[in-house]
């Protein structure tokens, strides 16, 4: 099947990282320092993402911030006309980094938002003092100008701070608020349990955002990924896999999603060896759920296969062990009464500990 060129490019930098998020959507195992791709090589993608046709470049990690040449790196995509997004828990970035990034061109700052307190986001990203830091840097960057958008992943611990953390993206002079209900990719599963929203909560989340969204028409943008296991109806992930954006791990693998490395039988390729644009086109992994052929049923016959995609491939793989069969949250999916008695307990669990990642 053709493809579209790819509009965006998310440039996974690293995987350090100095928070330890329970939620955490990296991959189990994580790629070293030692196997990261140089500043050479990542400049380079970058210049090839732009002949292809990439437009965004979403800078992110891991952190971002625990590579060195991260401003050198903003300033080759500028020169290479992408437009940068650096994806960030700000820990790392002082004014002065701030400042040197801003020279280099940095578009936009999408920052990270664990909690609206000390307490609850110093816990759930498991780094003491990260949301003083997170808020100095916040008045930094809005000092500079650069646009700002705050990222906000929302669980059974969090949720109800949503309404402060909308307040809180009008003070720090953001545009936007991404407001996610976690998402249970890579290391997120083990805390399912822990995570999982109530209906309730996940309920009351969207009558606040759609409450919000109407109050703040023309002040601040909501964007919102809601509770996917509780709507019935599976998400069009990755807008369409291999259609829209491709990522690039810290190693140099270039995938069709964030977790796509889940799904054991896809052959990736790199960028160390094989042309952007040959990967993007007819690359085994890019090509493996374009288009609706590999599609089963209910997906094959259903009105609405255009406009999910018949759901996560990667959701599929880790709850149905198939990553070609319909996304076991749609309401169609054999498998969903078996996911919604799963849901139901994990609701009501009272397993409260959680597992940190670290690297
Ligand atoms: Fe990979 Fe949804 S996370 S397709």
């Amino acid at each position: 099947m053709s493809a579209p060129p790819p509009i965006a490019m998310l440039a996974e930098l690293t995987h350090r990282c100095p928070l330890s998020c329970p939620y955490c959507s990296n991959p189990v195992a994580l790629t070293q320092k030692s196997q990261e791709l140089t500043t050479d090589v990542w400049l380079d993608a970058f210049h090839q993402a732009a002949e292809l046709g990439v437009l965004q470049l979403h800078l992110s990690g891991g952190e971002p911030a625990a590579r060195r040449d991260l401003t050198e790196l903003v300033a080759g995509a500028r020169a290479a006309g992408l437009y940068t997004n650096l994806i960030t828990s700000a820990i790392g970035l002082t004014e002065q980094r701030l400042r040197a990034l801003d020279d280099a061109g940095l578009d936009h700052v999408q920052l990270s938002l664990q909690g609206t307190d000390p307490q609850m986001a110093d816990m759930i990203g498991g780094y003491d003092g990260g949301f003083k830091r997170k808020m100095q840097a916040a008045r930094w960057i809005s000092d500079l100008g650069i646009p700002l958008t705050l990222n906000t992943v929302l669980h059974r611990k969090n949720l109800h701070q949503l309404p402060r953390a909308i307040e809180m993206a009008l003070e720090l002079g953001a545009r936007r608020i991404e407001v996610a209900i976690v998402q249970f990719h890579g290391w997120a599963l083990q805390n399912r349990a822990a995570l999982m929203p109530t209906k309730e909560q996940a309920e009351t989340a969207g009558r606040v955002v759609a409450e919000a969204r109407e109050r703040l028409k023309g002040r601040l943008v909501l964007d919102y990924v809601p509770a996917d296991y509780h709507s019935g109806t599976p998400k069009r992930c990755m807008g369409g896999w291999g259609m829209v954006g491709l990522n690039i791990a810290p190693d140099g693998l270039v995938l069709p999603c964030h977790a796509a490395q889940t799904i054991p039988d896809l052959q990736f390729q790199s960028i160390r060896d094989t042309p952007l644009r040959d990967i993007w086109y007819d690359g085994p992994a890019f090509n493996a759920y374009r288009g609706d052929a590999w599609m089963q049923e209910p997906c094959r016959s259903c009105d609405l296969k255009h406009r999910d995609f018949a759901g996560c491939r990667c959701q599929a793989m880790a709850l149905a062990g198939d990553a070609s069969a319909t996304d076991p949250v749609c309401h169609k999916s054999p498998l969903n009464a078996a996911i919604q008695a799963r849901l139901a307990a994990d609701e009501q669990a009272v397993e409260n500990a959680l597992v940190y990642r670290k690297l």
